[in-house]
């Protein structure tokens, strides 16, 4: 990985707010079954960050290819593209205080049209699609908005219960201006029955922090005759030094 000279950002400095932990699932979720070797066994210790943790390595755009940031091509044999309905998926990167996080690395990955990865241990029966690789990448800007254009990604069975079904989603991971702001998450999509039914997304305690991994359809974004647009907006954790108001911001 290439450091930036010029960084598209100034970090701030500071430890960052402690992860909110009745708002994230819990790690022993007995229904998702691999939660239950995988968790942890003793009572979880809370640390003051350490300089580790609130730093991180700065991105820049200059390391991004072209296609980067659409799913459609990247993988494309040339004038030919992924099979699939064709969308945007655009929105912003916050902290915790509503504040854009500029600079942010976002890369995401999704199965196929019809729900298939391309991975060699991937064992579902749907078709590959010789011209759709599923992964991708970006840069905020400024502001914190990113986009990318991709394809809607199929539901897929999984092995977990005796019919579970994993709704139509996308990973993401971002990296902001610390390892602690490291996440991994998924979207969903608006509509889809499957997001209430998944043994994944039922291990979030509060419907309300559901809602926020489901992204809207926005027709005003759309472009017509190409691509249906879909908002999703991603928080990352923020920092304590920069509340300098006397309520945080984004509440
Ligand atoms: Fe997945």
């Amino acid at each position: 990985m290439s450091i930036d000279p010029k960084p598209n950002r100034q970090p701030e400095i500071g430890a960052f707010f402690q992860r909110d932990r009745s708002w994230h699932p819990p790690a022993f979720t007995p229904g998702y079954k691999t939660s239950v070797l995988r968790s942890p066994q003793k009572a979880l210790l809370s640390l003051d960050n350490t300089i580790s943790e609130i730093t991180g390595p700065v991105f820049g755009h200059d390391m991004l290819g072209e296609l980067d940031n659409d799913l459609i091509h990247n993988f494309a044999k040339p004038g030919e593209s992924a099979i699939g309905e064709r969308i945007i998926v655009y929105g912003r990167v916050l902290d915790e205080r509503g504040k854009g996080v500029p600079g942010a690395l976002l890369e995401f990955w999704q199965a196929n049209a019809g729900g298939r990865y391309r991975h060699k241990k991937e064992g579902y029966i749907a078709a590959l699609d010789p011209n759709f690789g599923g992964c991708g990448r970006t840069i905020t800007d400024e502001d914190g908005s990113y986009a990318f254009r991709s394809i809607k990604p199929g539901p897929y069975p999984w092995p977990n219960g005796v019919n579970d079904w994993r709704p139509a989603h996308i990973h993401f991971s971002v990296f902001g201006h610390g390892f602690a702001q490291r996440l991994i998450t998924q979207m969903y999509f608006e509509g889809d029955p499957l997001i209430w039914l998944c043994p994944i997304v039922r291990t979030i305690p509060d419907r309300a922090a559901v809602e926020t991994l489901i992204a809207a359809l926005d027709m005003q974004a759309t472009i017509p005759m190409d691509a249906r647009a879909y908002k999703f907006d991603i928080v990352l954790r923020g920092r304590r030094s920069s509340v300098f108001e006397n309520r945080l911001e984004g509440n």
